[in-house]
């Protein structure tokens, strides 16, 4: 984008773009904060009380593990895929070389985001709204991304570098059972978040031309 930009009138939305500018994948994790578990604990729970939802549902349930807790998940994940290795479903080899590696990565940063869509909830909406039903799953899940990208982007802000993981259903079960997790909630993704030790890899964008279309101007 060679030509110079319009100014915003709110000091606030250059802020915002700047925010959403940083936020990238960040690989390279410690388990390591540069804030209090409270400022963390804030951003989520702000995060999936403000971001909205169709009919405000309200679908997004959040877990957030720290320390020892986030350590768990990637536990889960190691034996599980472990287990595929010697059920002959994953190569050994592509386990050595990739898989434990990766989750080792995810292991060695500060906590996980546990997002979860309770699409049970949904039921009396679903029968109140009938012509609306087969959307309201969807709904519910665009609903999720936009809290995940938010506590993203937060976390960033704070410091943080994150990641956005999809190891379900492999880790569903024993998700619910390490924390008690209600059977109407549905696992989505998890967010690893820590201190970054690496830069993001380069990013590539396609013309904007090709994506945006403006009419009316
Ligand atoms: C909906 C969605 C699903 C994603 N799933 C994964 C994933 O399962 N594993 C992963 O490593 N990255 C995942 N990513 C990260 C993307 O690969 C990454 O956001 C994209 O390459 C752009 O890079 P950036 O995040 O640095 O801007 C996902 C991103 C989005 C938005």
């Amino acid at each position: 984008m060679g030509s110079i930009q319009p100014e915003f009138k709110n000091a606030a939305t250059t802020t915002l773009f700047e925010l959403v500018k940083a936020r990238r994948t960040y690989y390279g994790l410690k388990g390591e904060s540069p804030v209090s578990d409270d400022v963390i604990e804030r951003i989520v729970q702000e995060s999936v009380l403000h971001v909205p939802s169709s009919f405000n549902t309200q679908t997004s349930r959040v877990v957030l593990l720290l320390k020892e807790e986030h350590q768990k998940v990637w536990d889960i994940a190691i034996n599980i895929m472990e287990g595929l290795v010697a059920a002959g479903h994953v190569s050994q080899e592509m386990f050595d070389k990739s898989t434990k590696p990766k989750l080792s990565a995810f292991r060695a940063a500060y906590g996980t985001v546990l997002f979860f869509v309770d699409y049970e909830s949904l039921a009396t909406i679903k029968e109140k709204f009938a012509i609306y039903a087969d959307k309201f799953d969807p709904f519910a899940l665009e609903s999720n991304a936009m809290s995940q990208y938010l506590v993203w982007t937060a976390l960033e802000s704070e410091g943080f570098g994150a990641n956005l993981q999809h190891y379900s259903p492999l880790i569903d079960e024993q998700v619910a059972k390490t924390w008690g997790i209600p059977a109407s909630w549905k696992l989505d993704a998890q967010l690893v978040f820590g201190v970054p030790n690496s830069e993001p890899a380069e990013k590539a964008f396609a013309p904007i031309e090709d994506r945006f279309k403006v009419f009316g101007k």
